[in-house]
């Protein structure tokens, strides 16, 4: 087979509330994702010489065993049977590092859904899934892509059931001297928010109820107003970035911005609003006091698919 490329769409979090601990150690949560069409490319062609080759066109992303693509190729390879197979992969990265956007997960999900076809390998859908959460919590949501209830680790999800008919415009901001580890940013909240967390099972449904009764599924539906977003990690993240609070207070100052939030750990910001055309105007108006405050700018849209193959 010749070369093929796979599209790995960026995410935002719509909703993140974080309900506790879980015995493994992880947070337990309750999320709303969404997939957004800024997106990285991932291009593969198959070898037979059972090396794993990852190049990026960004010298600052690591290539070796620890990046999530080689580790979705090493899993997949390795649950094939067939340790012959081997690949060269091209990342072409437009999604920022470090910045809440699920970059990272989307490139392992792009990895298995790329090699799977590339290699002939026949895995369905739910495979991969399983897979994917053995990789990292945002993978599996990744691999699924449009608006989805994200629970558990992050793990497991309930696809939204009519999915939103219309696309959302997206202003996406993110200070280019800023980046945020995830862990750090769930070890900050474990500090600051374990008084809050909830302690069991039951406490814990009772929260996902909600989610999925929300006035925020009805919004992304255009059949209500956008409540306030939730994001836990904001709360602990904010007060320690400055240019979290700076681009928050810009974001707000946007008349027609439907919602604003952080996505994720951060600290990429982003505004709602109803048409991408929108979103283009707030970017042109907000322009100069954008780049005064350092912050790179992306005007998206809302879409209803994860990594896929890109059409030949
Ligand atoms: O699974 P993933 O690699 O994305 O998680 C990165 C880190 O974020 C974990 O090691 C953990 O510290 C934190 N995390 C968490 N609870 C989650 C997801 C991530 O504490 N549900």
């Amino acid at each position: 087979m010749a070369e093929l490329t796979v599209v790995a769409p960026a995410k935002i979090n719509l909703h993140l509330e974080v309900l506790g601990l879980r015995h493994d150690g992880f947070h337990e949560l309750s999320m709303l994702m969404q997939t957004i069409d800024l997106a990285d490319r991932l291009v593969l062609e198959p070898t037979a010489d059972a090396r794993l080759n990852l190049v990026c066109d960004r010298d600052d992303l690591p290539t070796d065993g620890s990046n999530l693509i080689v580790k979705a190729a090493e899993l997949l390879r390795q649950r094939s049977g067939y340790p012959e197979l081997g690949a060269r992969m091209r990342l072409h990265k437009r999604i920022p590092i470090g910045a809440g956007l699920a970059g990272g997960s989307s490139n392992g999900a792009a990895a298995l859904v790329g090699l799977n076809a590339l290699w002939g390998l026949g895995l369905r859908d739910d495979a991969l899934q399983g897979l994917a959460a053995e990789l990292g919590s945002d993978m599996p949501f990744c691999l699924a892509g449009g608006a989805q209830l994200c629970f558990g680790r992050g793990e497991q999800l309930e696809r939204l059931d009519p999915q939103p008919d219309e696309a959302l415009g997206v202003l996406l901001i993110k200070h280019s001297a800023s980046s945020v580890s995830t862990p750090w940013a769930y070890s900050r909240c474990r500090a600051l928010r374990s008084d809050f967390y909830l302690a069991g099972e039951a406490e814990f449904e009772q929260r996902r109820q909600a989610l999925r009764q929300s006035p925020l599924l009805d919004a992304l539906r255009r059949q209500a107003p956008f409540p306030r977003l939730r994001n836990d990690l904001e709360s602990v993240v904010a007060p320690e970035l400055a240019p979290v609070r700076d681009g928050l207070a810009l974001l707000q100052q946007c008349r027609a911005a439907l919602a604003v939030a952080m996505s994720g750990s951060g600290p990429s910001l982003f505004a709602l609003f109803g048409q991408r055309d929108d979103a283009a105007a707030a970017a042109a108006q907000l322009a100069p006091a954008l780049e005064a405050g350092g912050f790179d700018c992306w005007v998206c849209s809302t879409t209803a698919t994860g990594a896929q193959l890109e059409p030949r």
